[in-house]
């Protein structure tokens, strides 16, 4: 099933919760929460508390994704704030098993994110262990970049994949994703559609998020 998680880095921060139920009255199931700390990102954004006022603002599933150092030091304020997903990236975690024990431990989805150039098979040992594997399209750390057309085939495989090993986890796309680019993005298999400027950059999220929904899921009749 298609969702859409509209992403709030691009929202007015000043009107966090008028602008997050305009998207979700769009369409959006999920809140993406981009939590950066300038060091594994060059870019500041939000911690806990932003979560925790959230969590009482609207009433979709929170999907957290973690771009910081150190994820596990964390794990514990974001779950008690009220995230319900939360994901790590590969490349931040030396011990990336333990990290998603302690995400589901905490009562949460545990999720991975890898990078662009982060090969789809440095997930194989923990494909069985994950609710959702969140592909980034573009460099994380900002809102509004160009998306990188390598996501598609490593969306690919991780369906193929999916498949071939009888596993469940869902797969989530993050990063340029506009009504351009959702179709490939839907077509090659991602269910899971993170979107901040296509739904908040242009004044109106409620239409913007209807709008992307909608030529996604119109995608999906295309998918072979
Ligand atoms: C980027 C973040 C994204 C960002 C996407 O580091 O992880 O979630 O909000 O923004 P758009 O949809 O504008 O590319
Ligand atoms: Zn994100």
């Amino acid at each position: 099933m298609i969702e859409l998680a509209p992403s709030i880095l691009s929202a007015d921060f000043a009107r966090l919760a008028e602008d997050s139920q305009a998207a979700l009255a769009g369409g959006g199931t999920l809140l993406h929460v981009d939590v950066m700390d300038g060091h594994f990102v060059p870019n500041i954004t939000i911690g806990p508390c932003v979560v925790k006022s959230l969590r009482a603002a609207v009433d979709v599933p929170l999907d957290c994704h973690l771009m910081i150092e150190n994820p596990d030091e964390y794990v514990p304020a974001f779950a008690d704030s009220g995230a319900d997903w939360i994901s790590v990236h590969q490349e931040a975690c030396p011990h990336l098993h333990r990290s998603l024990q302690l995400i589901q431990h905490h009562g949460c989805k545990a999720g991975v994110v890898i990078n662009p150039a982060t090969p789809v098979e440095t997930l194989s040992e923990v494909l069985d262990s994950v609710h959702h594997v969140l592909v980034m399209s573009v460099n994380p750390g900002f809102g509004g970049q160009k998306f990188i057309p390598n996501a598609l085939e490593k969306i690919k495989k991780l369906a193929a994949i999916r498949t071939a090993r009888k596993l469940d986890f869902r797969i989530e796309v993050d990063g340029g994703v506009d009504r351009e680019t959702v179709g490939d993005v839907v077509r090659a298999g991602a269910e899971l559609l993170v979107a901040g400027s296509a739904v908040f950059g242009g004044g109106d999220p409620r239409r913007d998020a209807a709008e992307l929904l909608k030529t996604a899921r119109e995608s999906v009749l295309e998918r072979v």
